[in-house]
């Protein structure tokens, strides 16, 4: 089953509005906007610099910099899915901001925009692409010599749950893999496809995300996206049914566990 992020144009537009949903709340829960912050601290985001954000997605991230004290520059974000981006238009067009513009692209080689950006960010995208060299290749493209480049994703392969039924808190997991990570371990080979392309890391920066006692994110994703997975046949809907009221017993009993480590590289292209 291939990665949903990569045919979100394909899917019916329930599971659109839901995609689009899921990515403004995670936008705004604590955890990411603080692992989010905080890389934009320690790299440092050129205030007046022009930014590009690739797969942008509904464009949460391309507002949350556009948003930041003295924030006096430009940002630009591209996906691949023209309802998304439709999504971010219309958000941003209900803000006040008026620095950010998004057009519809294929993040892994387009001729467009060529050495035009100080940064190049791309968050939670990596992992979704077909290609991720491809990928890497087009962002440093898009940089300016000297520019920068910010890869954040999770490194998927760590995600975990614990909800008391052990059996079914392996096989659940990966089923929700197989639905919308198509490169579990890309967050590990990533510096191998930096060092091919002749590029230094900056930064490397971990985090882990982790919910125990309640949670939001991780029953979200799986209460999201298990379904999907039995849609298409790769499991029983009564085992995911039983696996999704696992998670809620767990809650309710203030015992459930779910966490999964993000990783964010910085590098610069060579003037
Ligand atoms: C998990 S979402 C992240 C969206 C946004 N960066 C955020 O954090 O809210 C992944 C995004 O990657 C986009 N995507 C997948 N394949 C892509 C490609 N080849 N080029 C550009 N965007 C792509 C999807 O359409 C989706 O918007």
């Amino acid at each position: 089953m291939p990665d949903i992020f990569q045919f979100i144009d394909d899917i019916n537009s329930d599971k659109q509005s839901m995609v689009a949903e899921r990515l403004e709340s995670r936008a705004q829960m604590a955890q990411f906007a603080a692992i989010r912050e905080r890389y934009f601290d320690k790299i440092g985001l050129p205030a007046k610099g022009s930014i590009h954000e690739l797969g942008c997605g509904t464009g949460a991230v391309c507002r949350a910099i556009a948003l930041r004290p003295g924030f006096a520059g430009t940002v630009v974000g591209s996906d691949l899915s023209a309802s998304l981006i439709e999504t971010a238009n219309e958000i941003t067009a209900k803000t006040d901001l008026r620095n950010i513009r998004f057009y519809q692209a294929d993040g892994q080689g387009s001729d467009l925009h060529d050495a035009q950006y100080d940064l190049v960010i791309a968050h939670t995208v990596i992992s979704h692409v077909a290609s991720p060299a491809a990928f890497l290749g087009e962002a440093i493209r898009l940089a300016k010599p000297g520019g920068r480049i910010v890869i954040h994703d999770g490194d998927y392969a760590s995600l975990t749950f614990d909800t008391g039924r052990p059996e079914l808190d392996r096989k659940m997991p990966e089923l929700i893999l197989q639905a919308v990570v198509a490169n579990r371990f890309v967050m590990r080979e990533l510096p191998r496809l930096f060092q091919q392309s002749d590029i230094s890391i900056t930064h490397a920066i971990g985090d882990v995300v982790l919910e125990t006692g309640n949670g939001e994110y991780f029953p979200g994703l799986a209460k999201s996206y298990c379904p999907i997975a039995a849609d298409n046949g790769f499991v029983e809907a009564t085992e995911v049914e039983d696996w999704l009221n696992a998670i809620d017993h767990a809650m309710s009993e203030n015992v459930f566990f779910g966490a999964c480590n993000f990783v964010t590289y910085c590098a610069s292209k060579p003037g």
